[in-house]
């Protein structure tokens, strides 16, 4: 696990978008991962001005969202099929027929045949090669709230009150949030080839250092990460700024740097 600490949000966004844009030019058909939420807007914008400006080609991607609320339409502007065509789809030459994103219309009873096909496709395509992902203020990542098992796959999930609260602003109150959501499960993202999660802003600081500095625990479902084989925390100093250990983080990466030891981070 490497942890990489950036001035601020720009640079965490800039960094995040970096590594995807040399993850998609190594493979033009990557398979890559995405989040919503405040967390990875500043990524998609640098993600769009690369392919503005430098062409970055997304015609080959194929494209796997982690999580969408049960109940709500994608027309709906609250939806995260909403959400990422506002941030990044429509802004960049990806191919429709190759986003994925699920379906929060499915209705309850056809539900386990759906989040069975999502992670089939999922494996039809190879697998995820780079996910990138967020952490909740209760440690989830995902819509994989506390006490989501470790091995889980995708799923309907009841929506913790915490994340309910997390998210109330994008809905007018927590009280209008939907109460579930599909969610790529903890063992569908644990999967993944290579994970990069992003953490922002000082709220975050002390479920990162639990996340990274504590015991694995259900109760804090991004301590999984610990054991994935494969992954970058990049967090913005507010963000770190709990970290006990973010002294030797911080020179860990400038060995490296002086070396010129990077790998490659798609495999
Ligand atoms: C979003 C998702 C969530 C968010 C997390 C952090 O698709 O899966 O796990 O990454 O709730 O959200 P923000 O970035 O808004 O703090």
């Amino acid at each position: 696990m490497r942890v990489i600490i950036t001035e601020n949000f720009k640079a965490l966004s800039l960094y995040a978008a970096q590594q995807i844009a040399m993850a998609i030019r190594r493979k033009p058909n990557l398979v890559l991962g995405l989040a919503t939420g405040r967390t990875p807007i500043g990524t998609y914008e640098e993600l769009v001005k690369m392919h503005r400006e430098e062409g970055l080609d997304f015609s080959k991607v194929v494209t796997f969202n982690l999580d969408e609320y049960h109940g709500l339409k994608p027309t709906d502007p609250s939806s995260y099929n909403y959400f990422m065509w506002e941030h990044l789809f429509k802004h960049i030459n990806i191919n429709p027929e190759n986003v994925y994103i699920p379906d929060g219309t499915i209705p309850v009873t056809g539900i386990r045949e759906y989040c069975l096909w999502y992670e089939n496709r999922i494996n039809f395509f190879g697998g995820i090669d780079l996910q990138l992902l967020g952490i909740g203020n209760t440690g989830h990542i995902g819509f994989n709230d506390p006490g989501s098992s470790l091995a889980s796959d995708t799923r309907l999930k009841v929506l913790s009150l915490k994340t309910k609260k997390q998210n109330g602003p994008d809905f007018g109150g927590a009280d209008k949030v939907p109460d579930c959501a599909i969610t790529m499960g903890i063992g569908t993202i644990m999967q993944a080839k290579t994970i990069i999660l992003l953490a922002s802003g000082s709220k975050k600081a002390r479920i990162l250092a639990r996340a990274l500095e504590e015991p694995v625990t259900s109760l804090v479902p991004a301590s999984i990460l610990q054991m994935h084989p494969w992954v970058k925390i990049v967090a913005d100093e507010e963000a770190a700024s709990k970290l006990r250990w973010k002294n030797h983080y911080r020179r860990v990466e400038e060995v490296r740097k002086r070396i010129g030891y990077e790998e490659v981070y798609v495999k």
